[in-house]
């Protein structure tokens, strides 16, 4: 079957402005989008610019906007959009274009970073590893799936109308650590999170779980934390 890609085209050191480019593909209903994209700039247009690594869903760095629905390319398959004569590819909302599909990912990193996303443990390190029971890990396991794709951040609703809002996914890797039973500093990371624009701004839209490729409910997530900090710290919370 033939497939119509109309892709996102801007280059900032030459365009003055976006534009969209369309490519017909001769395609297999089981071939990824990652693939189209790959035979497109191979055989029809060497200029166009995306990021991919594994193609298996591991690295993140394939996320952007599919028939208007944050995804990784490598994840979505041709006959996902079976209902469509036309599939459009876009770079993440809310992310500086450098070129085509190619966002700057610097900012969005740089807010993971400031939610501490590593231990942070009291006392002296042990003589071996720090161990964790099974039971404690469980509380983990949801959010230790996220791969930073960016998916979350850019289909939320609040990131555009709030750009200083901290985001979903630096919000994930603060619960990662808050919940981690080696980690010796919830106290401080309550604290941090109970900033105006940490995790008071999210509106639970749910736009961030409906996209995340890999299931974690980052809305049940923040809202936990929501509550732990209502629970734990004097002012209650909301961001005061
Ligand atoms: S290319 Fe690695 S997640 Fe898609």
């Amino acid at each position: 079957m033939e497939m119509r890609f109309k892709i996102f085209r801007y280059d900032p050191a030459v365009d003055s402005e976006p534009s969209y480019r369309t490519y017909t593909v001769s395609v297999q209903p089981q071939e990824r989008i990652l693939d189209c994209l790959n035979r497109i700039k191979w055989e029809q247009d060497g200029s166009l610019a995306f990021r991919m690594s594994c193609a298996h869903g591991v690295c993140g760095s394939d996320g952007m906007r599919i028939n208007g629905v944050c995804a990784l390319a490598c994840q979505k398959l041709v006959r996902d959009y079976a209902d469509s004569t036309e599939i459009t590819l876009e770079p993440l909302p809310f992310f500086r274009v450098l070129k085509d599909l190619m966002v700057d990912m610097e900012d969005f990193l740089a807010r993971v970073d400031a939610m501490r996303p590593y231990l942070v443990p009291d006392g002296p390190p042990p003589e071996k590893e720090r161990l964790q029971s099974p039971e404690d890990h469980k509380k983990q396991e949801d959010v230790i799936r996220c791969i930073l794709c960016a998916c979350c951040t850019g289909a939320c609703p609040v990131m555009q109308e709030n750009p200083d809002y901290i985001g979903p996914a630096a919000l994930v890797w603060a619960y990662r650590f808050l919940y981690d039973s080696r980690d010796g500093r919830f106290g401080e990371r309550l604290e941090k999170l109970n900033e105006p624009n940490n995790v008071w701004p999210c509106e639970n839209y749910f736009e961030c779980t409906r996209v995340c490729p890999k299931g974690i409910p980052i809305t049940k997530s923040i809202n936990t934390m929501k509550r732990e900090i209502k629970k734990h710290l004097p002012a209650g919370g909301e961001g005061k």
